[in-house]
C-alpha cells in the first residue's frame, strides 16, 4: 500500500485495536476484579500496576520486535532468531498456555450467553444478593446448560479463525469496544453512587502496604501477564504484522493503557456492589456475574443495560479467544503442514473437550487436580506459571542471546525515533524480569523460603 498520512493512521489505529481487542476481554472484567477481591484490595492494585510497567509492557515491546523482526509466527521466530537452542521451547509453551487458557476461557464466556438470555427474560428484576449468588451457582454446577454454551461459543471461535472473516470481526471490534467502555463507564456512575460506594472504591484503592505477601506479587503477575496477553507469542505473531513505520514502544503504552483502564473501571462497577449488597469481596470466580446484575436491577433501564453488557463483553471475549486460538493453529499448521482448515476443526474439538471438563469441574462433578478443580487448576498453571515461563526466557534471550544493536534498531526504526529509557529496557530484561519471576518460582515451589 501507498504510504500516505491516511493509512498510516488507519493502520496504526487498526494495530492497537487488534492488541487491544486481544488484551481487554474476561480476564479484564470477570478475572480482575475477583483476584484483587481474592488479595485484599488496593495492596493489590498498587502491586498489579508495578506489574504492568516493569514486567507486562517490557515483555509486550520484546514479543512486537522479535515478532517484526522475524516476520512470522512465535514458534519459527525463534527457530529462526535462536536456531537450535532452548528458546524454541517458548512456541511449545505458549502452545500448552493456549490450550489451558482457552478451555477455560470459553466456559467463562459461554456464562455470557446464559446471562444475555437472563436479562432478556427478566430474572435480574428485583434482584437480591443471595438471589443473585443462586443464580450463579445453579448455572455454573448446572450440568448440561454451561457446556452447550461453552461449546457453542468455541465453535463460535473456531468459525471466525477458519472462514477469516477477522477483517469483519475487527471492524465491528472498533466500534463495539469503545461501545463497551461508554456502558462500563454509565455502570461506574451507578455503582459509585450506591449506599456503600465508600467501603468498596477504599477497599479497591486504599493501599496497605502491610498486606503485600509474595503471593499477592505472584498473583499480581500472573494476571498482569494474562491481561496483557503476553508470556506466550500472541504479541509476537502481532508484532510480524505490523508495519515497520510503527512505533512499538508508543503502540505498546497504549495497548497497555486501554486494558488496564478497563480493568480499574470493571473494579469500579464492581467493588461499590459488593460491599453495598454484602456480598464476599473473596467469593472467586463469580464476583463479576454476582454482582454486576446487582447493580443492572437498581438501574434505570437495567435489564437493557444488562443485555447490551453481556453482549459486548461476550464480543471483547471473541476477540481475545481467537488471538489464543490462531496461536495454536498457526503453529500446527505450519509445523505439521496440515490444511488450515483440518487443524482449525481438529483443535476446536479437542479444546471444546477440555472445556467440558472445565465446566463439569466446578461442581456438577468432582473432577480434581492437586486439590484445585479441573477448570482451577488451569487457570492457575497458565497465569502463575506457563505465562511467566514463557515471559522469562524470551526476557532472557533478549537480554543475553540476542542482537542488542539489532534489537534497538528494530525499536527505532532504523534510528528515525527515539527510544527513550534504552538502559532501563535492557536492565529489565537482563536482570530484574529474570530475577523477579525466578524468586517467586522459587517460593512457590518451596525451594527457597522468603
Ligand atoms: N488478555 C485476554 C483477556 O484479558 C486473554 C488472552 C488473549 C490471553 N490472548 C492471550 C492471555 C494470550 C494470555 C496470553 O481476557
Amino acid at each position: 500500500m501507498e504510504s500516505n498520512s491516511r493509512d498510516g493512521f488507519s493502520s496504526k489505529i487498526g494495530v492497537i485495536a487488534a492488541a487491544a481487542g486481544s488484551a481487554i476481554g474476561l480476564g479484564n472484567i470477570w478475572r480482575f476484579p475477583y483476584i484483587i477481591g481474592d488479595n485484599g484490595g488496593g495492596a493489590f492494585l498498587i502491586v498489579y500496576l508495578l506489574c504492568v510497567l516493569t514486567l507486562g509492557i517490557p515483555i509486550m515491546i520484546g514479543e512486537f520486535a522479535l515478532g517484526r523482526i522475524s516476520r512470522v509466527n512465535a514458534i519459527a521466530t525463534f527457530r529462526n532468531l535462536a536456531p537450535k537452542s532452548i528458546f524454541s521451547i517458548v512456541g511449545y509453551i505458549g502452545l500448552l498456555s493456549a490450550f489451558c487458557i482457552l478451555s477455560f476461557y470459553g466456559v467463562v464466556a459461554g456464562w455470557c450467553f446464559s446471562y444475555i438470555l437472563k436479562s432478556l427474560s427478566g430474572e435480574f428484576n428485583n434482584l437480591t444478593a443471595d438471589k443473585a449468588d443462586l443464580i450463579f451457582n445453579n448455572l455454573i454446577t448446572g450440568g448440561l446448560e454451561p457446556i452447550f454454551w461453552q461449546v457453542a461459543f468455541m465453535f463460535l471461535t473456531g468459525f471466525i479463525v477458519l472462514f477469516g472473516i477477522k477483517n469483519g470481526i475487527e471492524k465491528y471490534s472498533k466500534i463495539l469496544m469503545p461501545l463497551l467502555f461508554i456502558i462500563i463507564i454509565i455502570l461506574d456512575i451507578r455503582a459509585i453512587t450506591l449506599a456503600n460506594a465508600s467501603d468498596g472504591l477504599s477497599f479497591l484503592f486504599k493501599f496497605d502496604f502491610s498486606k503485600i505477601t509474595l503471593n499477592t506479587i505472584f498473583m499480581a503477575l500472573g494476571q498482569a501477564f494474562f491481561s496483557l496477553s503476553v508470556g506466550m507469542g500472541t504479541m509476537i505473531t502481532y508484532g510480524s504484522y505490523i508495519s515497520k513505520k510503527e512505533n512499538l514502544l508508543t503502540t505498546s503504552l497504549n495497548v497497555a493503557f486501554a486494558d488496564t483502564l478497563v480493568a480499574i473501571l470493571a473494579g469500579i462497577a464492581i467493588f461499590p456492589a459488593v460491599f453495598t449488597f454484602g456480598i464476599d469481596p473473596s467469593s472467586g470466580a463469580g464476583l463479576a456475574f454476582i454482582s454486576l446484575p446487582m447493580v443492572f436491577s437498581k438501574m434505570f433501564m437495567g435489564n437493557i443495560f444488562s443485555l447490551l453488557f453481556f453482549i459486548l463483553l461476550l464480543v471483547a471475549g471473541l476477540t481475545s479467544s481467537i488471538s489464543i486460538l490462531e496461536v495454536i493453529v498457526a503453529f500446527i499448521c505450519e509445523d505439521f503442514s496440515i490444511s488450515r482448515k483440518k487443524v482449525t476443526i481438529l483443535t476446536t474439538i479437542i479444546v471444546s473437550l477440555s472445556g467440558v471438563i472445565c465446566s463439569l469441574s466446578n461442581g456438577f462433578m468432582k473432577i480434581d487436580i492437586f486439590n484445585h478443580s479441573y477448570m482451577d487448576f488451569l487457570n492457575y498453571l497458565s497465569s502463575n506459571f506457563l505465562l511467566p515461563l514463557g515471559a522469562i526466557l524470551i526476557s532472557i534471550f533478549i537480554g543475553f542471546c540476542f542482537d542488542k544493536k539489532l534489537f534497538i534498531k528494530e525499536l527505532t526504526n532504523n534510528g528515525e525515533i527515539e527510544l527513550p529509557f534504552k538502559n532501563l529496557l535492557f536492565f529489565l530484561f537482563k536482570f530484574f524480569i529474570p530475577f523477579i519471576i525466578s524468586i517467586i518460582f522459587l517460593q512457590n515451589l518451596n525451594i527457597i523460603k522468603l
